[in-house]
């Protein structure tokens, strides 16, 4: 067989074999068996000295055109073959970023936020608008502008913790009502929540800082009756139909007449528990028309508009809501308590 037979019969096996390689470690082999040191071609060069002289570069020729030929081949074979293993590597390391997996710990709304919510929810249906104010507040807003001026007997209920002469942390939410009825021209609806303070002892019951619910209407024609209405409405809006409101006069500066509400108790729907002491009801807010002299320190004419006020503790209602009988429970951030309430 000569020497253009055998190149053609090598690459004709050539073409074959590396049709069926299937990775890149047969192809390495095929290299070596074609194009090694002692590779079928290598052979043939070696065997150049059996060529006549003058045949010798034309044969070179041809053999090295064939090196070539093959080497490009098998060049080719390699990316393609590098190619498929790369993509077969990617498909088989594919994440499922939409496999479910265990999630962390989910938290819970805070029992006194789930309340408030509910209490904010009913007013703004309602129409009425939610406004806040700041907790470090002056005394002419916490006191002066409701009617409690300096020296007053009933500042001394108020266990006030004092920035400085001028300035306190709000011990209550009715600064807001000042701050509102100054800034705005009635028709005036709003709540207003937020936090206060005051000098108490920690204790199951009380606490230095706590959450109060203001709210405030001012318009024509306002009456204890339109107070008396909106109160009825939230108390069975939120506990149910069945549970009433209770008057008993009372007294606050900022207000006249006054008057502290309680609601059936929504523990024995009235029959009388230990909740509430076997009365049947549960005291839940203060309140009481807006007292004239307020109104105008406003900046509110009390010839043409009159209006309400009430303060909602927000503890208290939370607590016998979810029957927690320690008010320190909600501020200690124990999981174990907070973790009932997800
Ligand atoms: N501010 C009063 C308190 O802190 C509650 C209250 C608000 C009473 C509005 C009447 C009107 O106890």
């Amino acid at each position: 067989m000569g020497i253009k037979e055998e190149l053609s019969k090598i690459a004709e096996e050539m073409r074959g074999e590396l049709q069926q390689a299937c990775d890149l470690q047969s192809l390495e082999q095929l290299k070596v068996r074609v194009l090694g040191k002692k590779g079928s071609l290598t052979a043939l060069l070696r065997g150049m000295g059996s060529v006549p002289p003058e045949e010798r570069p034309k044969i070179g020729q041809i053999i090295n055109e064939h090196r070539e030929a093959l080497t490009a081949m098998l060049e080719s074979k390699r990316d393609e073959l590098a190619r498929r293993e790369k993509e077969a590597r990617l498909k088989a390391e594919a994440i499922d970023i939409t496999e479910p997996r265990d999630l962390p710990g989910v938290g819970g709304v805070h029992p006194n936020s789930r309340v408030l919510n509910e209490v904010l929810d009913c007013f703004t249906g309602m129409g009425f608008e939610v406004v806040e104010g700041p907790e470090v507040e002056l005394d002419h807003y916490n006191f002066e502008l409701l009617n409690l001026p300096k020296n007053h007997p009933a500042r001394d209920a108020q266990d006030t913790f004092y920035v400085d002469d001028n300035m306190v942390m709000r011990t209550h939410t009715s600064p807001v009502q000042a701050r509102v009825m100054l800034s705005r021209k009635p028709p005036i609806r709003v709540v207003c929540p937020g936090r206060v303070f005051r000098a108490d002892e920690i204790d199951a019951t009380h606490s230095p800082v706590f959450h109060q619910i203001e709210g405030l209407v001012i318009d024509e024609n306002v009456s204890m009756a339109d107070l008396k209405g909106t109160l009825d409405a939230f108390a069975k809006k939120l506990y149910g139909a069945d549970i009433e409101t209770r008057f008993r006069p009372s007294f606050f500066p900022f207000t006249e007449p006054s008057a502290e509400v309680d609601l059936t108790c929504f523990n024995c729907r009235g029959k009388g528990c230990r909740m509430c002491k076997g009365t049947g009801f549960i005291e839940v807010l203060g309140c009481g028309m807006v007292n004239p002299k307020v109104l105008s320190m406003c900046g509110i004419d009390p010839e043409k508009y009159s209006g309400f006020a009430f303060g909602i503790g927000l503890e208290r209602i939370t607590m016998l809501r979810y029957g927690i009988t320690d008010m320190r429970l909600m501020y200690e951030g124990d999981l174990r308590f907070l973790k009932q309430f997800r």
